[in-house]
């Protein structure tokens, strides 16, 4: 007898058909990911916004490329609507085009450094292997592209938030840190962070801590690429810290969902920090019910860098909590900070869309 409740029906031919563009247009998004990336490696988006609207011919020779590879590329942009495709066949950047494409040094809203080239396909089966196995790979497996990819994404905005507008907010510490104050930057990856700091406050003493050697190799180059010399890269896990109390302010940016122990990190922190310190955590946008990221238009690309990295990180050895992405909400933090010995914990939103800041203080 067949379920009266049932309210399954055979789809429509529209049905299917929109399912289908759906599908197909994640494929194109790969394609159009992947030539963002090519656009961005050749200057063709810089040359763009340099000249304003300009011939494929014209944007050849300004570029010294092959105008028949430019014109390709050309009219995959257009067709993908991210230049406009004039009737005479120029192309132009809109100034929009440029603040999210081109405008690394000056725009917070610079996104093309998320553009890389494909997944090296001896992590796809690491991937595959993880799926049956239950454990992940740690950023260091990423290789030096790893720590590039992330450094592209999220340098940007740390290089022109953080100090300008992120530290400011936070209770006496811009004080403290032209008056010379010794930070721990926890999981620092490339460094971008630990440079910003040391660069504007000379007097303090700046301490990077990342568990990758690739992410401690690129932040000591990166330190002695601008000649910063109040900077110390440590390859020390987050669980290794100093333990005694010796930091005036900490910062875990991006990181504390990618820890396999993510309690034991905090509690780290916690014997580290000065008692009268502040710990600044950027951690992401997250629901406390899982279900509830459908809200988040991007929920689908949160999940997706999960996999591929932070739930990958946080799965890397036996017993890994495996938070990922989209599992550190505002709730979880505060409970797993307060447990730890933290007194004091102050959500801040300062637009980003990604993310949250939290001002946390024993
Ligand atoms: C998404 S990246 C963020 C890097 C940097 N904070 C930023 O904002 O650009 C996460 C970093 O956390 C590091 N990490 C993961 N687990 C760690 C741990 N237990 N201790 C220290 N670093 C860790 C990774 O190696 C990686 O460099």
């Amino acid at each position: 007898m067949s379920d009266p409740s049932s309210t399954k029906v055979g789809p429509t031919e529209d049905e299917i058909r929109l399912f289908s563009f759906q599908v197909w247009s994640y494929k194109q998004g790969e394609a159009v990911s992947f030539l963002i990336h090519l656009g961005t490696r050749l200057g063709l988006f810089r040359q763009l916004r340099d000249s304003g609207a300009v011939s494929p011919a014209e944007l050849a020779e300004y570029t010294g490329l092959h105008e028949r590879w430019v014109l390709e590329w050309l009219r995959a942009m257009g067709a993908a609507r991210l230049l406009v495709w004039h009737e005479d066949g120029r192309f132009e950047l809109s100034s929009a085009g440029a603040a999210v494409l081109v405008d690394e040094d000056d725009s917070l809203f610079y996104a093309a450094g998320a553009f890389g080239a494909p997944m090296d396909p001896t992590l796809v089966d690491d991937l595959a292997d993880a799926f049956r196995t239950g454990r992940g790979y740690p950023y260091d497996r990423q290789g030096p592209a790893g720590v590039h990819r992330t450094e592209r994404m999220l340098g940007p905005w740390t290089r022109l938030a953080l100090v300008p507008r992120i530290l400011p907010s936070l209770e006496g510490v811009v004080e403290k840190l032209e008056r010379g104050a010794r930070v721990a930057d926890v999981g620092c990856g490339a460094g971008v962070a630990v440079l910003a700091i040391a660069r504007a406050f000379p007097a303090s003493d700046v301490h990077g801590f990342d568990l990758s050697s690739n992410a401690v190799e690129r932040a000591r180059q990166l330190s002695a690429q601008n000649g910063v010399t109040n900077v110390t890269i440590h390859h020390v896990g987050a669980t290794d810290l100093p333990d005694e109390p010796s930091f005036d302010l900490v910062l875990t940016l991006d990181c504390l969902h990618d820890m396999t122990r993510p309690d034991e990190s905090i509690a780290a922190i916690r014997r580290a920090i000065k008692d009268d310190g502040t710990w600044l955590i950027k951690d992401i946008r997250a629901a406390p019910e899982a279900r509830d990221n459908l809200a988040n238009p991007m929920a689908a690309l949160m999940y997706g860098f999960s996999i591929t990295s932070c739930m990958s990180s946080a799965l890397s050895e036996p017993g890994g909590a495996g938070l990922g992405t989209l599992g550190l909400h505002p709730g979880l933090l505060e409970e797993l900070t307060r447990a730890a010995g933290f007194g004091t914990f102050v959500m801040h939103d300062f637009d980003e869309p990604a993310n949250f800041y939290y001002e946390v203080r024993p």
